[in-house]
């Protein structure tokens, strides 16, 4: 693995104070879940894009998609946050130094790996809410055991309409508060470590190119090349948990 790779992105990170971590679906394939366009590991390979994520298919048939957020709720909830996560809270807890963490992940690892400031642009596996008046839906949800094919959602006691996953669809607009809060941190930002995003998805991916706008340094900590990292200053072909320890242990020995 490139040293001169460790060695710059290290540079990097000593010279910033305000750190936005950018991050996708394999900050958490460490922790053993899937990711959504790995081919060897990709959740579409199992799942029908198309049907599983749209406003469409839930106003169709919203069963199956149903069983397949709760299932993937009961996976997010058996798996551990993994020691990239935990690294970015160790970062966090340095003197001299700012850490946000603004994530595309519906999961919940980062807050249950110790980041204390997330924004969830996607939404969360655990926020659910009336897919018609938007309540928050507070009843109990059982998770299943086991994957199932079909399951029945709650109604919503203000409306009587079904409750929906607390998710964004494509096509669907992303939380504008949420959105405002990342567009802020990004024009902030020293530096953005990029980690785990294929960065094809819009707006979401667009969201380092404003940080870059700004003035800051991008870090890229990925496997493969991605659609971000013609704009990296940095691109570390490493993983989530091996180079965010990596990095930060880099710091700590300073
Ligand atoms: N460490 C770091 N990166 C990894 C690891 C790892 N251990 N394993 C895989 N990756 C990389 C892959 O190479 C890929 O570039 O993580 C990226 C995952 O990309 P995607 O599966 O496309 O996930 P993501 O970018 O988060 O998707 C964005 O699309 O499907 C929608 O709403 C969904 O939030 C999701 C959005």
């Amino acid at each position: 693995m490139g040293t001169d790779q460790f060695a710059d992105a290290l540079a990097l990170a000593r010279d910033a104070a305000r750190v936005e971590i950018f991050t996708g679906a394999g900050m958490s394939a460490e922790s053993g879940l899937d990711t959504f366009r790995d081919a060897q590991t990709g959740l579409w390979t199992k799942v029908d894009p198309v049907a599983f994520a749209s406003v469409d298919s839930w106003a169709k048939d919203p069963e199956p998609m149903w069983a397949w957020y709760l299932w993937r709720g009961t996976v997010c909830r058996d798996a551990d946050p993994n020691a990239g996560h935990r690294a970015i809270a160790d970062w966090a807890s340095l003197d001299g130094v700012h850490v946000g963490v603004t994530t595309q992940n519906i999961d919940d690892l980062h807050e249950r790996g110790g980041a204390e400031d997330v924004v969830h642009l996607h939404g969360s596996l655990f926020a659910y809410r009336c897919t018609i008046c938007s309540r928050p839906w507070k009843g109990r949800i059982d998770y299943p055991a086991e994957p199932v094919a079909r399951l029945a959602p709650p109604e919503c006691p203000l409306c009587g309409n079904l409750v929906r996953p607390g998710v964004v669809w494509f096509g669907e607009m992303l939380p504008q508060d949420e959105w405002g809060r990342a567009e802020a941190r990004m024009a902030a930002a020293d530096l953005v470590v990029v980690v785990g995003t294929s960065g094809v998805v819009q707006p979401a991916a667009g969201l380092p190119l404003v940080a870059k706008h700004f003035g800051a340094k991008i870090l890229e900590i990925s496997p493969e090349p991605t659609e971000l990292s013609r704009i990296a200053d940095v691109s570390w072909r490493t993983t989530a948990a091996q180079g965010l320890p990596q990095l930060v242990m880099g710091l700590t020995l300073d």
